[in-house]
């Protein structure tokens, strides 16, 4: 069955001069249709060059949008229109211009993870893997991070030469883990590496062997000539490590660590996206578009 979908949406999207963009979180079978996977600064850089004139993005809501904003004349369509993100949408524009008026004197960093109105007030956005390169490389001292408190945390131990105001917002799916969930894994697997995602908190990344986005994480697990990893990232990272390095073993840090917003998507979204019949075409205002591009133009010059 999943087969013939497949092959449906293989030969549809040649017809239709399409690309398929998934983030490494999307499932093995997701991922299998995609012309490219990958964490989301990466998508990102994708999204400016590829030459189809759709795109059909296997993610969530901010990643669809960042692709928009990146390529206006193109056709955007978010897989599954309900599959969002917790963090992106935890702050209003209005509170961010309030808490700027307070630190006027500081640039707003912007996780990717945020929604487009609300890349319109940062003066740059960063992703998991160019956050640290990025707030080194910004002129100003002053850095008002948000709305990652986990990710800000670790980029400001990264960056001590900075000033730092981070906001208290995250992730609930990697905020979920505790530090006894950690030392409950590595005690079961003493041999294995810690690899993790700085959306965690700090008690947890401080474990780590190994920091990084999801493709970092991955890019790690495979060069790497240890056996055996615990992943401390959404549990399709276990999966897609386990089909690409079948030799080594791979544990996932908890069952809990699964986003429920990047399992929506199946194949049949996909399909259906195709076919015209599902997904939700992208569309942003074009003054906000204009405004909320250039810290993500920032984000590829800076990050590159
Ligand atoms: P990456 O930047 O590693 O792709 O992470 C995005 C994300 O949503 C992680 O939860
Ligand atoms: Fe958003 Fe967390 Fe899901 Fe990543 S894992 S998409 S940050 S809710």
């Amino acid at each position: 069955m999943s087969q013939d979908i497949k092959e449906k949406i293989l030969k549809l999207k040649a017809e239709k001069d399409v690309c398929i963009l998934a983030h490494s979180y999307m499932s093995e079978e997701v991922c299998s249709v995609a012309d490219f996977v990958g964490d989301s600064y990466a998508l990102s850089v994708k999204a400016k060059t590829a030459p189809q004139s759709t795109v059909i993005m296997c993610g969530v809501r901010f990643m669809a949008e960042t692709v928009k904003m990146l390529s206006p004349q193109k056709k955007v369509i978010l897989s599954n229109p309900k599959a969002g993100c917790a963090m992106a949408e935890q702050f209003d524009r209005e509170v961010i211009e309030q808490v700027k008026k307070l630190y006027p004197d500081y640039a707003v960093v912007a996780y990717v993870n945020t929604t487009t109105e609300l890349k319109t007030v940062a003066d740059v956005c960063v992703t998991s893997s160019s956050a640290v390169k990025i707030c080194r490389a910004l002129p100003e001292k002053n850095i008002l991070f948000i709305p990652d408190i986990n990710l800000g945390t670790y980029v400001k131990e990264q960056v001590p030469e900075k000033n730092f105001k981070l906001l208290s917002g995250g992730c609930p799916t990697h905020a979920r883990i505790e530090q006894a969930d950690v030392l409950k894994v590595k005690a079961e697997h003493p041999n294995a590496l810690f690899l993790v995602h700085p959306e965690c908190r700090p008690e947890v990344v401080a474990l780590a062997d190994y920091v990084g986005s999801t493709s970092g994480i991955m890019d790690f697990a495979e060069k790497s000539d240890k056996k055996e990893f615990i992943i401390g990232t959404e549990n399709s990272i276990v999966e897609h490590l386990q089909a690409k390095c079948p030799d080594k073993k791979f544990y996932p840090l908890s069952e809990n660590l699964v986003c429920g917003n990047m399992r929506l998507t199946t194949l049949a979204d996909v399909l259906a996206c195709l076919e015209g019949t599902g997904g939700e075409e992208i569309v942003l205002d074009e003054k906000i578009r204009l405004k909320a591009v250039k810290c993500i133009e920032k984000m590829i010059e800076l990050g590159g």
